[in-house]
C-alpha cells in the first residue's frame, strides 16, 4: 500500500481555523476529490464532523476516534491510525486527509505527499501542519495557479515521494 498524506496549507503552516478549512478554493476542492477518489480515505474524529456533508462519496471513509461508541454511518470507526493501516494493507493507495493529529502521526510513515501551498498569510488561524523536514522528500510534480474570481488566492499544486 502507498499511504500518501494530502493538504492544503497556508504560507506559515497552517491548515483550519476554528474547526473548519481556512478558505474556500474551489480549485483544490476539484483536485482533492480527482486524487482521492475511488480510494479508501482517513481522518480524525474533528476532521470529519468539520465536513459540510458527512462521508466523502466514492471513498472508503475511515475514522479515527478513541470513542468506542462512536458510529458513523458510512464510515468505519477505528481506535487508531496503525489499526486503520492494518485494515487497509491490501490496498493500492490509502490518503491521510487531516487533521494535524493525524497528520503528525502518518507524516513519518508516509510514502507520498500532496500539498496545496495557499500563498496567503491567516492569521487566526488554530491548527497547523506539523513540520516537515523536506530533506526526506523528493518534489516530483508542481502545478502554480494565480488567483482569480472563483480561488482568492495564487496557489500551486505540489507532490513529494519519500526519498
Ligand atoms: N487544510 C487541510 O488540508 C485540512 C485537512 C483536514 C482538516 N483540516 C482542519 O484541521 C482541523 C481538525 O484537526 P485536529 O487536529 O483538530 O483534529 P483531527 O486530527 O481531525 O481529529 C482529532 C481526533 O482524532 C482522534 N484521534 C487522534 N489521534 C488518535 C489516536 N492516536 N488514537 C485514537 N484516536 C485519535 C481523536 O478523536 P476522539 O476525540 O473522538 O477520540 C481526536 O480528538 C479542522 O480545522 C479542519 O478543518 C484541514
Amino acid at each position: 500500500m502507498i499511504l500518501s498524506v494530502i493538504a492544503a496549507v497556508g504560507r506559515n503552516g497552517e491548515i483550519g481555523r476554528n474547526g473548519g478549512l481556512l478558505c474556500h478554493l474551489p480549485s483544490d476542492l476539484k483536485h482533492f476529490k480527482a486524487i482521492t477518489s475511488c480510494h479508501p480515505v482517513i481522518m480524525g474524529r474533528k476532521t470529519f464532523e468539520s465536513l459540510p456533508t458527512g462521508t466523502l462519496p466514492n471513498r472508503r471513509n475511515i475514522v479515527i476516534s478513541r470513542n468506542i461508541d462512536l458510529k458513523i454511518e458510512g464510515a468505519e470507526i477505528y481506535p487508531s491510525l496503525d489499526y486503520a493501516l492494518i485494515k487497509l494493507l491490501t490496498t493500492e493507495e490509502t490518503f491521510i486527509i487531516g487533521g494535524a493529529q493525524i497528520y503528525e502521526q502518518a507524516l513519518p510513515i508516509a510514502d507520498k505527499l500532496y500539498l496545496t501551498k495557499i500563498y496567503a498569510d491567516f492569521p487566526d488561524a488554530d491548527i497547523f501542519f506539523p513540520p516537515i523536514d523536506f530533506s526526506f522528500w523528493q518534489e516530483t510534480s508542481r502545478e502554480t495557479f494565480p488567483a482569480d474570481e472563483a480561488n482568492r488566492y495564487p496557489f500551486s499544486f505540489f507532490e513529494y515521494e519519500r526519498r
